[in-house]
């Protein structure tokens, strides 16, 4: 096992968050790898003390970490994670959609991962009041940043096994702005002959998904999108307790639940913790901790197999309770 010792910048932010990322944390430390974990504040509650959502010292530790570990943020959430995105570099947000055997779900083969556009898009938030009762807000639309995420789709589908990368747009009608996202994909996809291309409208794209989700395997697409389809996916596997995601850049990652603050879970004890301990993998993965990964990813299986989860899966166990039982079978 690796002797170095890895910083992870921890950000629990606000609601369900803190309770998620403490059972990643708890698993986390299972491993056995060395970790140095700092905490940090953002978020809603961090607002109410500080008076900022993200604080300069929390940009400060997650500049300094190796990776960082990111929970929800609630009503903050575009000036702490889309700030921490832009600020970090990453403009891959890496989204992998995997049924789990044993969880009973729409679609129990589902293995669909979705490669969003992490940096530009409505997202870059230019929203305007241009007079009382009219707003407009500016989509960003680029060549560079559009290559870019297609390079990283095709690249990913070659290394993951993966056979074709589905690019979803609305071009026939942001003739523009997803036209040229378009364009770029259409590029890329030339220099990857060993990768089926295909394209969807994303509207047709979301009736697909619900309906033949076997259609998809890699779907590279904007901001906006990505983050409307990433949810529906999670819908289709089981909910969004079950779905992490990994933001990366040329220098940075940050690896963070794709679901938020659950309001109707928050401090309840009972919310998810899956989808925080494969940040928890993934994080080890990115740091090329493999065998921990690959220990925490086969623990977690067989907790779910064996339905020592928490309630939304049908198990009566509580957030730290599920984290246990992973670690249990960790030590094993
Ligand atoms: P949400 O993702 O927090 O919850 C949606 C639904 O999924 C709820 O029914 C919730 O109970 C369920 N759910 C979410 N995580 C779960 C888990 N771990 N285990 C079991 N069930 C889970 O989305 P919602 O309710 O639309 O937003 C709540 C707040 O979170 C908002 O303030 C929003 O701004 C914020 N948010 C923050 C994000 C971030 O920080 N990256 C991402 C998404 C939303
Ligand atoms: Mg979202």
């Amino acid at each position: 096992m690796s002797q170095k010792t890895y910083r992870i910048a921890i950000i629990p932010g606000d609601g369900i968050g803190p309770e998620v990322i403490a059972a990643a944390v708890a698993v986390l430390k299972a491993t056995k790898v060395n970790f140095r974990f700092e905490h940090y504040e953002a978020g809603d509650d961090c607002r109410k003390k500080q008076g900022v959502a993200l604080p300069e010292e929390t940009l400060q530790g997650a500049f300094e970490a190796d990776a960082v570990l990111f929970g929800a943020a609630g009503d903050t959430a575009a000036e702490v994670i889309l700030r921490l995105r832009r600020e970090l570099g990453t403009y891959v947000n890496l989204r992998p959609t995997r049924a789990f055997p044993g969880v009973p779900c729409l679609y129990p083969e589902t293995n669909i991962v979705i490669v969003r556009e992490n940096s530009e898009c409505l997202y870059r938030g230019i929203e305007n009041e241009i007079s009382s009762g009219v707003v407009t807000a500016i989509r960003v639309i680029t060549a560079t940043a559009s290559e870019r995420i297609a390079r990283f789709a095709f690249e990913y589908a070659q290394a993951s096994g993966f056979s074709k990368v589905t690019a979803v747009h609305k071009a026939n009608v942001l003739k523009k702005s997803d036209g040229l996202f378009l364009q770029s994909v259409r590029a890329v996809a030339q220099a990857y002959s060993d990768i089926v291309y295909d394209e969807a409208l994303v509207d047709a794209a979301a009736m697909h998904l619900v309906m033949h989700p076997e259609r998809f395997q890699v779907i590279v697409t904007t901001n906006l999108f990505g983050d409307i389809l990433s949810d529906l996916a999670a819908g289709l596997i089981g909910g969004l307790g079950l779905c992490p995601s990994a933001n990366l850049g040329d220098k940075y990652a940050l690896f963070e639940p794709v679901h938020g603050t659950a309001p109707d879970l928050a401090g309840k004890g009972i919310a998810n913790p899956t989808a925080a301990i494969l940040c928890g993998a993934m994080l080890l993965r990115h740091l090329k901790v493999i065998d921990a990964a690959q220990r925490v990813e086969t623990a977690l299986e067989q907790a779910i197999r064996a339905q020592e989860t928490t309630p939304d899966l049908g198990g009566v166990l509580s957030t730290m309770e599920m984290a246990k039982a992973v670690i249990q079978r960790m030590e094993k």
